[in-house]
C-alpha cells in the first residue's frame, strides 16, 4: 500500500509517517508515504505555485501547471514500482463525504495521490484533467487539504492486516460492519471503583454471553440516541436480531424507518 500526496507543506505528514500505530506500521513497511511538493515543479526563480483568480476575487488560486507535473512524477514512481495504477483524489468540502466505507474501500486497494488544496483552491482544468475523485472530511472548511488527508491515511491504514496490535479490534469500532454500522458501546478499565462509580456488572461477570449481550445493547441504545440513522441502516440491510428489535422496542427513543 502506497499513498502518494502532493503538498506545499510535507512536514505535516509526519504525523502518520512516524507516529502512533501508522508509524510503526510505516516502519515495518506495511505501507509508505511520499510527498510531492508542487513548488519543485516551478520553472520560474520565485517558484510560484498560486495566482490570483480570474473575474476578480479574494484569495488565490493554485496553478495547475505544478500540480499535474507533481501528481505525473507520483505516478512514475509508482509505475516503477510496478503498482497498479491509484485514484488521484483532491481533498475538497465540496466532495463525496468520507466515511468508514470509504476507508474501507481506500484500504482494499494499492493506494492513493491525495491532491492537497489552499488559498481558495485549484484550478478548475487541472481537477477535470487530473483528478478521478473528490473527498471531503466534513461540512466545514479548513485552510488545506493536509489535515484531511491525514485523517483520511489515517483510517485507511489502521484497516490493514497486522497495523493493529490486536487484529480484532478494529473490527469492534464503530460503524464496522462486524458491529452491524452500529456505535461502539462504553469501555473501562481499572480500577473496578473510580470515584465511587463501579464498573457495570455484567462486564465482570465472566460470562462471556452475557458481555456480549450487555455490549451489543449499550451499542443498540448510543446508536438509537445519537444516529438513529445507523439504526435505520442497519434494519434495512437486515442486520438487527429479534433480540435487538425487543431491546430497541424498550426504548423510549426507538427510532422507525
Ligand atoms: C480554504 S479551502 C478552499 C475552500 C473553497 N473555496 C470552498 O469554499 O469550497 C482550501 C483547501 O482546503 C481543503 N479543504 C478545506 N475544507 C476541506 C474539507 N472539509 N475536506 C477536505 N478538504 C478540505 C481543500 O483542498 C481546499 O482546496
Amino acid at each position: 500500500m502506497r499513498f502518494d500526496v502532493v503538498t506545499l507543506f510535507p512536514d505535516m505528514f509526519a504525523l502518520v509517517r512516524d507516529q502512533g500505530v501508522t508509524g510503526r506500521a510505516h516502519g515495518q513497511g506495511i505501507w509508505s508515504l511520499h510527498t510531492w511538493n508542487p513548488r519543485d515543479f516551478t520553472h520560474d526563480v520565485h517558484r510560484t505555485v498560486d495566482d490570483r483568480p480570474y473575474g476578480g476575487g479574494p484569495g488565490m488560486v493554485m496553478m495547475a501547471a505544478p500540480l499535474e507535473a507533481a501528481v505525473g512524477a507520483a505516478q512514475a514512481a509508482r509505475t516503477q514500482q510496478s503498482l497498479a495504477a491509484a485514484p488521484v483524489i483532491l481533498l475538497s468540502p465540496t466532495g463525496r463525504r468520507y466515511d468508514q466505507q470509504a476507508a474501507g474501500e481506500l484500504a482494499a486497494g494499492s493506494g492513493a495521490i491525495f491532491i492537497c488544496g489552499r488559498y481558495e483552491g485549484v484550478d478548475q482544468r487541472f481537477i477535470e484533467r487530473c483528478v478521478t475523485l473528490e473527498l471531503s472530511l466534513g461540512d466545514f472548511v479548513l485552510s488545506g487539504g493536509e489535515l484531511a488527508a491525514l485523517a483520511m491515511v489515517d483510517a485507511a491504514v489502521r484497516l490493514l492486516p497486522g497495523v493493529l496490535n490486536d487484529g480484532a479490534s478494529a473490527l469492534q469500532d464503530s460503524f464496522n460492519p462486524a458491529l452491524d454500522g452500529l456505535l461502539d458501546s462504553p469501555h473501562y478499565t481499572r480500577p473496578e471503583v473510580y470515584e465511587g462509580v463501579a464498573v457495570p456488572a455484567p462486564l465482570l461477570s465472566g460470562h462471556h454471553a452475557h458481555i456480549a449481550r450487555w455490549r451489543r445493547e449499550q451499542s443498540l441504545t448510543l446508536t438509537a440516541q445519537r444516529r438513529p440513522d445507523l439504526i435505520v441502516q442497519a434494519r434495512a440491510a437486515g442486520r438487527l436480531t429479534q433480540a435487538d428489535e425487543r431491546f430497541l422496542a424498550t426504548l423510549a427513543n426507538t427510532p422507525r424507518d
